[in-house]
């Protein structure tokens, strides 16, 4: 099997010392970073955009992993191509069409993902599997850091995998992952896993990162 990915969420990071936790956690053993852009609108809250993207894009040399929790998203892609993004991930939920936004991202030569909420249908990602790179399967409803995983996403990640049947798709869970959850939604089939709060709630980020790994 190729090696699991971890992707921290810079999300939990310490915003104030945003560099140094970024250098902290590349140095830690994180494969790619994972930046997530909230609208206040498509979800809840709000965090940041390309500015702040482009602001750390030269202080780490990790793929930078963009999940876009944005209403609209169409119109800000290339915004966050120019900012530094390797792969942007929309959510399956917006009304726009999904076909042009992916196509839009990988014109630019950069992989595209589908973002998708814990209550939305998975097999609603199979007119797209031939022309996506990633699919991130929400373990939380999206919106924050720090809560907890939700059960059954085991099942939804192993139904996800069938229906890609053995495609170069990858998949990435993405909220509530840690020590305790990582190896199951691995054995589910999924191969990126994000993790915001159990890399950097505590000091010693190679250990967290390690302890999210360890049976893998
Ligand atoms: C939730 C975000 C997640 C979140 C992960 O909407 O998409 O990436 O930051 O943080 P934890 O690992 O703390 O759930
Ligand atoms: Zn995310």
């Amino acid at each position: 099997m190729n090696k699991i990915k971890i992707a921290p969420s810079i999300l939990s990071a310490d915003f104030s010392n945003l560099a140094t936790d970024i250098k902290k956690v590349e140095e830690a053993g994180a494969d790619i970073l994972h930046i997530d852009v909230m609208d206040g609108h498509f979800v809840n809250n709000i965090t940041f955009g390309p500015a702040l993207i482009k602001s750390i894009r030269n202080k780490s040399s990790l793929p930078f992993d963009v999940h876009l929790m944005i209403n609209p998203a169409d119109k800000y892609i290339d915004h966050f191509i120019a900012a530094g993004a390797d792969t942007i991930t929309v959510h399956i939920e917006l009304q726009e069409n999904i076909s042009n936004t992916i196509n839009q991202i990988k014109s630019k030569g950069k992989r595209a993902g589908l973002a998708i909420n814990p209550d939305t249908a998975i097999n609603k990602i199979l007119p797209y599997k031939e022309i996506i790179d990633q699919v991130i399967i929400m373990s939380v409803y999206p919106g924050f850091a720090g809560q907890s995983f939700i059960e059954a996403t085991y099942d939804r990640i192993k139904t996800l995998r069938s229906i890609l049947n053995n495609s170069r798709v990858d998949i990435e869970v993405d909220g509530g992952v840690n020590a305790e959850n990582s190896t199951g939604c691995v054995q589910a089939g999924c191969n990126i896993l994000v993790a915001g709060s159990s890399v950097f709630n505590s000091n010693d980020y190679k250990k967290n990162i390690d302890d999210i790994r360890k049976n893998m």
